[in-house]
Parts: C-alpha cells; structure tokens; sequence
C-alpha cells in the first residue's frame, strides 16, 4: 500500500479534494473501495464523484441489488456497490461479481470487507475516518497493487 494523499475536509471542500487528488487515480485503476464506519461519508464523497463525471441518473447506495449502474458524460459505465447486506462471499460470487469487477467499467465499492478476497490487487483505497470536528472528515488515499 502506497498512500497518496492524507487531509481533513468539510463536504464545501470536497469538490476540490475529488478533482485535485481522487480523479487523477483513476489512472491507476477503476476500481476504488471505499472504507470507512457507518456514516463515516462512502455514499456522500460516491455521489460528489459521480457528479463529476457527469452521471445523470440519481445516485443512491443499493438496496434491493448489490449494485447500481450508472453512465458518465463520457458515457463510460460506472458500477456502485454494497456489499454491507453480503454475510458469505458466495452470495456476491453467485451474483457474478466477478464479472463486474474484471469488465472495463469504473467501479465504486462500499463494504469490500465482506467481499475481500475477491477484490483486484490493483486498486485505490479511500479510507474515510471522523474526526473532532463534525463536518470534517480524514481521507486518506493510497494505491494498492
Ligand atoms: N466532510 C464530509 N464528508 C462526507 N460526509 C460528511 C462530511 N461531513 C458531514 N458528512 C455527513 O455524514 C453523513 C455520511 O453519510 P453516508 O451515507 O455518506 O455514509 P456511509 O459511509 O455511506 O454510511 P453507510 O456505511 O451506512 O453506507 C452524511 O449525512 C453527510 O452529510
Ligand atoms: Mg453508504
């Protein structure tokens, strides 16, 4: 693991931290976990992203499926998973995930605990922590391969 970057952000400033730190690592790979305590803002920053890349559907984490499909401007796919309802790996290994993960597609993974062992090597972790001030939040990001 090779962290990137490590701040402290209010959600205002979040649209920077997305454009200057979070999309240039797309280059590296697709698929970005994101980890993180309930609440801790997985859904939140996954929105702000997709607003980036110009998804026009509404984002909103899954709830009757494991994932959401959505398309970018560039009309590139983008998958939005949640895995927190997944008690054995066999259950996202029966609904194909596999598939979704090695297609060509952006994936955004909320939960990639209970699925950790299917996860790519390479990838881009976020881990999204809270800090003492209530509209901050710690984001720390680094590369996995
Ligand atoms: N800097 C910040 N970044 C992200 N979210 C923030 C920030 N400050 C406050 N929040 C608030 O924290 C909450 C985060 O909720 P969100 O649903 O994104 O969490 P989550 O990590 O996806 O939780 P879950 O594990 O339940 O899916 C939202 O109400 C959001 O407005
Ligand atoms: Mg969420």
């Amino acid at each position: 693991m090779q962290v990137l970057s490590n701040s402290s952000i209010s959600l205002e400033e979040s649209s920077k931290f997305i454009e200057q730190e979070l999309l240039g690592c797309f280059d590296h790979s697709n698929f970005i976990v994101f980890r993180g305590q309930m609440g801790a803002g997985k859904t939140t920053l996954i929105k702000k992203i997709c607003n980036f890349l110009g998804v026009e559907e509404s984002v909103s984490s899954p709830t009757f499926s494991l994932v959401n499909q959505y398309s970018t401007a560039k009309g590139q796919l983008v998958y939005h998973f949640d895995f927190y309802r997944i008690e054995e790996v066999e259950e996202a290994f029966d609904f194909g995930v596999e598939e979704y993960f090695d297609s060509e597609a952006i994936c955004l993974v909320e939960w990639a605990e209970n699925v950790e062992e299917l996860l790519p090597n390479k990838r881009v972790e976020v881990q999204i922590e809270l800090t003492l001030e209530e509209e901050k939040r710690e984001y720390t990001i680094s590369l996995h391969s």
